[in-house]
C-alpha cells in the first residue's frame, strides 16, 4: 500500500514536472532575472568606482559585462544578454528581431508614451523570448555613456571600443533592453 502510494506519488510529480511552461512563469522568470543581473552589474560597478574611479570602472565594465552576465544566466538555466542599437561592445549589438522591438519602444518614447514593463514572446519549441527596456536613470551611467564624458574616461573607453557607439545617451533614453531565453 505505501508502495503504491509512493509510486502514485512519484508519477503525479513527474507529471506535474512535464507541464509545459505558461506565459505566466516565464515573465516571472524573466523579471526575476532581469532584476537580478542589472543589481549584480550596478552593485559591483558601484563598488569598483566608489573604491578606485570611474577609469577603472570602465575596466571593471568591460573586463566583467559579459562574465556576470554569463554567470547569472548559469545559475538561473536561461540565455541572457544585454543588446543595444547604439552599442558600446561589438557583441552586445541588438540583432535584426531585437532591433525592430527597440526601434518600436523608441517610437513611443518619441510619442512620449510609457514603454512597456517587458514584452514576451512563446517560442515554437515551447520556450520564451523575455525582453525588458533599460532606460538610463541614474547620472552615473552618463559618466560613461553621456554627451560630456570626462577626457580620461572617453580615453580608456575609446582604446576599449575603438567603435564605440554609446556616448550619446541623457537620463530617461533607452539604453537597450535585457533579453532572457527562457527554456520550455
Ligand atoms: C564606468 C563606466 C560605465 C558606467 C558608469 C556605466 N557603464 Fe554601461 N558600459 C560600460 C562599458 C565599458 C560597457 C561595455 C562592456 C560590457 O559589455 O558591459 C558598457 C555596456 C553597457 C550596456 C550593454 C550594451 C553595450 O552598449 O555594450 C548597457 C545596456 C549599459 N552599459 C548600460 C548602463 C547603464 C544603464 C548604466 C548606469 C546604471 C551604465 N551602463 C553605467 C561602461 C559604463
Amino acid at each position: 500500500m505505501i508502495r503504491y502510494a509512493l509510486s502514485a506519488m512519484a508519477l503525479f510529480s513527474t507529471l506535474v514536472l512535464a507541464e509545459p511552461l505558461t506565459q505566466l512563469q516565464a515573465v516571472e522568470k524573466g523579471k526575476k532575472v532581469s532584476s537580478e543581473l542589472l543589481q549584480t552589474l550596478g552593485n559591483h560597478l558601484q563598488e569598483r568606482i566608489q573604491t578606485k574611479g570611474i577609469v577603472s570602472g570602465v575596466n571593471f565594465c568591460s573586463q566583467n559585462g559579459l562574465v556576470l552576465t554569463q554567470k547569472v544566466a548559469e545559475e538561473n538555466n536561461v540565455t541572457l544578454k544585454r543588446v543595444s542599437v547604439h552599442n558600446r561592445n561589438p557583441q552586445n549589438l541588438a540583432s535584426e528581431e531585437e532591433t525592430k522591438i527597440l526601434v518600436r519602444w523608441n517610437h513611443l518614447k518619441e510619442a512620449k508614451k510609457p514603454l512597456p514593463e517587458y514584452e514576451v514572446i512563446s517560442q515554437a519549441d515551447g520556450g520564451y523570448l523575455y525582453y525588458q527596456p533599460i532606460v538610463i536613470k541614474n547620472p552615473l551611467c552618463l559618466q560613461c555613456h553621456g554627451k560630456n564624458v570626462k577626457p580620461a574616461v572617453a580615453k580608456a573607453i575609446n582604446a576599449l571600443y575603438p567603435e564605440d557607439n554609446a556616448k550619446r545617451y541623457k537620463i530617461g533614453d533607452l539604453r537597450g533592453m535585457v533579453v532572457v531565453g527562457i527554456p520550455k
